[in-house]
């Protein structure tokens, strides 16, 4: 008999570029399997939107994941975990797809964040739309009651990123003054979650003006060994997302646009295909 052939990527999900940083670390852990990178671009940023807007969105561009064959769909973006996918998780999927599930990036960050900390104070760098949700706290609190947690909202990172302007001189005043924020809150802080998908890009810019002893913790290589477990874990999830290697890219903007962008966060040439919503 001729074996049916399917196409169930895994759909990774990110307002914009950011999510590219998660999906390079995610496909060098589980290269096997087929992927959708969906970027809603056209309406990006969502880090300074309302909680409405983001999942409004965010609920939109999974539908439309699932509608292209995906029965996983990770949020690759922290504003749209703190701020959608509890509502998608609970209110919606059992409505429109109970047997398909979403994830988000926030989770196995801080699962693993209190191993990382000697003095018991962490510090969250993100969008002023993750600060503000306080899911960093709700979660860590969970996990490490006893950890003390100190957020910053850096909001002109986002920005100076994605305008290729963070080899700048501009650029190192804003991502100093941040940092400065965050440390001032708390001086022993010894563990810093990047907890923004673009961060990665100023990584090294950021290390530059933390105290030496402090772990900075990069989201991409968690998140992909945390869906790694997670697929372990989950067979019944695992035996639906097919495996061709496969993996193509949209954006709901202008593809060379995003293309241009895209190939930056991603590190390899990006070919994406224009999404209507
Ligand atoms: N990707 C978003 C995040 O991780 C940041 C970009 C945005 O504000 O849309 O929070």
């Amino acid at each position: 008999m001729e074996e049916k052939k399917t196409y169930q990527p895994i759909g990774i999900f990110d307002s914009g570029f950011g999510g590219l940083t998660v999906l390079k670390e995610i496909v060098s852990e589980l290269p096997q399997y087929d992927y959708i990178y969906l970027g809603d671009s056209a309406r990006a940023p969502y880090g300074s939107r309302s909680f409405e807007t983001v999942y409004e969105y965010a609920l939109e561009c999974v539908e439309h994941l699932f509608n292209m064959g995906c029965h996983l769909v990770v949020l690759a973006c922290n504003t749209a975990s703190a701020k959608a996918l509890r509502t998608i998780q609970q209110k919606d999927l059992p409505k429109i797809a109970p047997s398909k599930r979403v994830l988000g990036v926030i989770r196995p960050t801080t699962e693993i964040i209190g191993k990382h900390s000697k003095t018991g104070h962490v510090g969250v760098l993100g969008t002023q739309g993750t600060v503000n949700s306080e899911s960093y706290l709700v979660e860590i609190e969970k996990f490490f009651p006893e950890l003390k947690v100190y957020q910053q909202a850096c909001p002109m990172w986002v920005p100076l990123i994605e305008n290729s302007e963070f080899d700048n001189e501009g650029a190192e005043f804003f991502i100093k003054k941040y940092v400065d924020e965050l440390m001032a809150q708390q001086k022993n802080i010894d563990a810093v979650i990047l907890a923004c998908t673009h961060y990665p890009l100023i990584q090294d810019k950021i290390k530059k003006y933390l105290p030496k002893n402090v772990d900075l913790l990069s989201q991409g290589s968690i998140v992909a060994k945390g869906l790694k477990d997670y697929l372990q874990r989950h067979p019944e999830i695992e035996k639906e997302c097919s495996k061709n290697k496969l993996l193509n890219f949209y954006t709901t903007d202008l593809p060379e646009t995003f293309d241009k962008a895209a190939s930056l966060f991603y590190g390899e040439i990006v070919k994406s295909q224009h999404l209507d919503l």
